[in-house]
């Protein structure tokens, strides 16, 4: 408790990143490799968006939920952080394993988080910054002291292979992170969310959900699969990076030149070249990684920012602005003051502990399942008698009927 004018005020909780963790899928799909398949060129793909390849989730056994599990895994390895810790999880996701339940449940359950709840957020590829947000806010409301955020993606799933406007752009991936809280200011210093849904059909899967259910006449019309208005988006785009960049840096207090970095989401080179000339960011403040993902969607600020910790692009202190923009139509951005010294010096047997613990987890999952599965037979062997209720009742009004 700090003194505050006499009175005893609850320290301020801030809501720091501690921990970091990207997955990609085994294959690597290349531009020449899709000029293949549809009526397209590695030129027109690198040059219109500066993408060169992107991760595919060939192997069937690949899911949003594995990515997620795996790029949370190497969040908690990095924060040095056990998963039974963890107070909840937020999965944002476009491509969830099902309408429910929830992505987020699955890498809960997979992880052993034992102690957290889950919840996925649909908000697109703005979702890992709406992530942050919420968790900044559970954080410093004191009802959580360690979220992990994931962002994970299967998009390869949902995308009509046969579409060039939208087959060239998307990629699969997962990126996590742990915030955890702390009285040393820093990290999140401040968000800015927004959202247009007028121009929600501007980027949309049609049908799946409640307004057009699956039928065999969805399916044969290709209904499932991303729909854009790829030009439409890119105006939308170019204009909300640079106004949420600005809002963000204005609830912080902060000025353009505070910026160190800014890790944008990463769906179009020439998108990001154009929102932070606007700003007069120079190039060197600005990270991109989409030549190697295409756009991964949610999952694309956490991986960018990953790389952007690998290559020590970030150091302690630094003001850093992540920003993001998709269908929704949404937008978010947040501002956050890194103060993370780097990787920590994990004991090597740590690495043994901790695949016991994942191994635990499953051997959970399982006997939960199986117990479940026992219950419930015994229950319709023993039943509460309603069946013998049932059947007296019916014999007994067969006799009255003879009788
Ligand atoms: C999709 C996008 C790359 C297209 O680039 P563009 O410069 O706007 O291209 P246009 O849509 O004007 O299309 C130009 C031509 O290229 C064609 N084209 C579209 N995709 C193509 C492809 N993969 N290969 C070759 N030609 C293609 C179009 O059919 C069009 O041909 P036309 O002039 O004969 O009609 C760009 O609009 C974009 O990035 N938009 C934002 C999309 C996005 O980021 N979505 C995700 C949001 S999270």
């Amino acid at each position: 408790m700090a003194v505050n004018n006499g009175r005893y005020a609850p320290m301020r909780r801030y809501g720091h990143i501690t921990g970091w963790g990207k997955a990609v899928p085994d294959r690597v799909v290349t531009n020449s490799e899709l000029a293949q398949i549809v009526d397209t060129s590695d030129e027109w793909i690198s040059s219109r968006t500066g993408i060169r390849q992107r991760y595919v989730a060939v192997d069937p056994r690949e899911t949003s939920a594995t990515l997620g599990t795996r790029a949370a895994r190497a969040a908690l390895e990095s924060a040095d952080f056990p998963a039974n810790r963890v107070d909840l999880i937020i999965c944002t996701t476009s491509s969830p394993e099902h309408i429910f339940p929830s992505t987020g449940s699955i890498i809960q359950d997979a992880l052993g988080a034992t102690r957290a709840g889950a919840f996925d957020v649909s908000a697109a590829c703005s979702g890992f910054v709406y992530g942050l947000s919420l968790a900044q806010g559970m954080i410093s409301s004191g009802q959580a002291d360690a979220v992990l955020v994931i962002g994970t993606e299967t998009l390869s799933r949902i995308i009509d292979w046969s579409d060039r406007t939208t087959c060239v752009l998307f990629g699969d991936g997962s990126g996590a992170v742990l915030m955890q809280a702390s009285t040393v200011p820093g990290g999140v210093l401040s968000t800015a969310l927004g959202s247009d849904g007028s121009g929600g059909d501007l980027l949309t899967v049609p049908a799946g959900g409640s307004k057009q259910p699956a039928t065999l006449d969805t399916v044969a019309a290709g209904q499932h699969f991303i729909k854009m208005d790829g030009r439409a988006v890119f105006r939308f785009a170019t204009r909300v990076m640079a106004d949420a960049t600005r809002e963000v840096l204005e609830k912080a207090n902060m000025s353009i030149d505070d910026i160190d970095l800014v890790i944008p989401h990463q769906a179009n080179e020439r998108i990001i070249r154009s929102s932070m000339k606007a700003l007069g960011l120079p190039d060197e403040k600005v990270f991109i990684n989409l030549q190697n993902y295409g756009n991964t969607s949610t999952a694309s600020i956490p991986i960018a920012l990953c790389e952007a910790i690998e290559q020590k692009r970030l150091k302690p202190n630094d003001n850093v602005v992540m920003v993001g923009f998709g269908a929704g139509l949404t937008w978010a951005a947040t501002a956050v003051k890194w103060a993370v010294p780097g990787l920590k010096d994990v004991p090597v047997w740590r690495a043994g502990q901790r695949t016991a613990t994942y191994g635990l987890a499953q051997v959970r999952s399982r006997f939960l399942k199986f117990s479940r599965r026992v219950e419930g037979s015994l229950l319709t062997e023993e039943g509460d008698g309603w069946n013998e209720v049932v059947a007296d009742r019916i014999e007994g009004w067969r006799k009255t009927r003879k009788d």
